[in-house]
């Protein structure tokens, strides 16, 4: 019998989650099918419906009770930003495994708190950093460790989406103050993570962050006034010596799944976007003078582990199945394989360093150290 899975939140990460603990399996034969024990969301009615909808044993609207369940060997945290840090460190002081959703937490103190609540449970804790999956990505990092693009010496780092670009979209729980600083932390998180696997740590940020739109229109015909900011830009420099740009913004129109990666080296460069998830492109001075230029590189079963889910090149992996690769590599951590592939508590907090320094650097407008 597989572990047992209790999941908070059955929203759109909620439902990324279940569909990774239902297929990771059929996926991956070196691990048990986990059993869907419990499932949790705000109100009764709701945890019911989408327990029967993801096939989890029981639904209720009381998080702790999963918390408590003997039968529940891990927790899914797929709840607002702001429950990130209860949930997290009661489930591992419970002694529950941990899979947490982006952003760690909403506070470095809270992030914090997280990190020494999952090295003193001894257990498994990480974070939904799905990007850091695409067997691209892994592509990308061999790449630049066997040098094909020689010494990295600038990096750019771009997020965007227009979920939040209609001036008129109704105010949610991703304006709030409470939910963070906004884009930094709702995006900027994301190709940080890829930033943390691929090339170096950030040393010193300078930033500035905006909001394009003082106030949105709520449910009740009112307006209430943004409390964080949809937009974000930092220079940084890394422990590598390399300078680096990072560009967020959530209400860019027309951008729909955007993060592009902009690395260059010596004798090179790589370029990812993640709308074109399933390519890489790579210029590389290696090839004659007369065939240079960007090659671009489909992925195939060669990239691991693209060939766990389908055997022919060039068909392409979506955003739910990086989630699957996730849980994967969170099971490998469980079981104690040293070389997972996840971004845990420990590194997590790293990340939100980053952010509070880059939020800091906003306010200041100085350069900040880390
Ligand atoms: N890794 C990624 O690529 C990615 C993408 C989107 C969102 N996220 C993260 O996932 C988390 C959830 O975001 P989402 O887009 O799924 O939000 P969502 O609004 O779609 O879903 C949130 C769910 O949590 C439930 N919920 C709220 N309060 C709760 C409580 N006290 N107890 C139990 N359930 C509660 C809501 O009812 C809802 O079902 C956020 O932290 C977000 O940053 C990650």
């Amino acid at each position: 019998m597989g572990l047992g899975v209790g999941l908070i939140g059955s929203g759109y990460m909620g439902k990324c989650h279940a569909l990774a603990w239902t297929s990771v399996a059929t996926v991956f034969p070196d691990v048990k099918r986990p059993r869907l024990v419990a499932l949790a969301d705000a109100t009764t009615e709701l945890a019911q419906r989408q327990a029967q909808a993801f096939g989890f044993g029981r639904g209720t609207e009381d998080w702790r009770d999963l918390v408590a369940d003997p039968a529940i060997d891990v927790i899914s945290i797929a709840a607002p930003n702001q429950f990130h840090a209860e949930m997290a460190v009661a489930a591992l002081e419970a002694g529950k495994h941990v899979w947490c959703e982006k952003p760690m937490a909403t506070s470095l103190e809270d992030a914090t708190r997280m990190r020494d609540a999952a090295k003193h449970s001894g257990r498994t804790a990480i974070l939904g950093y799905n990007y850091i999956q695409n067997p691209m990505i892994r592509h990308a990092r061999t790449l630049i460790t066997e040098g094909r693009i020689g010494i990295v010496n600038h990096i750019r780092l771009e997020m965007d989406e227009d979920f939040m670009a209609d001036p008129s979209e109704p105010f949610y729980w991703k304006s709030e103050k409470r939910s963070g600083y906004g884009a930094l932390d709702d995006f900027a998180v994301h190709p940080l993570s890829l930033l943390a696997v691929l090339h170096g740590r950030i040393t010193s940020v300078v930033a500035d962050m905006a909001r394009p739109y003082p106030e949105r229109p709520t449910m009740d015909g009112g307006h209430r006034p943004v409390e964080n900011h949809d937009i974000a830009q930092a220079l940084f420099r890394t422990d590598t010596g390399a300078s680096g740009v990072l560009m967020v913004n959530r209400s860019a129109w027309g951008r729909k799944g955007r993060i592009a990666l902009q690395i260059f080296g010596s004798k090179g460069s790589i370029l990812f976007d993640q709308e074109r998830m399933n390519e890489l492109q790579i210029y590389s001075t290696d090839d004659a003078a007369a065939l240079q230029g960007y090659r671009t590189i489909l992925a195939a079963p060669s990239h691991t582990p693209y060939r766990q889910f389908i055997p022919a090149p060039g068909h392409g992996l979506g955003f739910n199945e990086l989630k699957v690769i996730e849980c994967h590599e969170l099971l490998q951590a469980i079981s104690g394989n040293q070389d997972a592939h996840v971004i845990d508590f420990e590194r997590g907090l790293e990340l939100e360093r980053v952010v509070h320094a880059t939020a800091r650097s906003a306010e200041s407008w100085k350069w900040v150290e880390l």
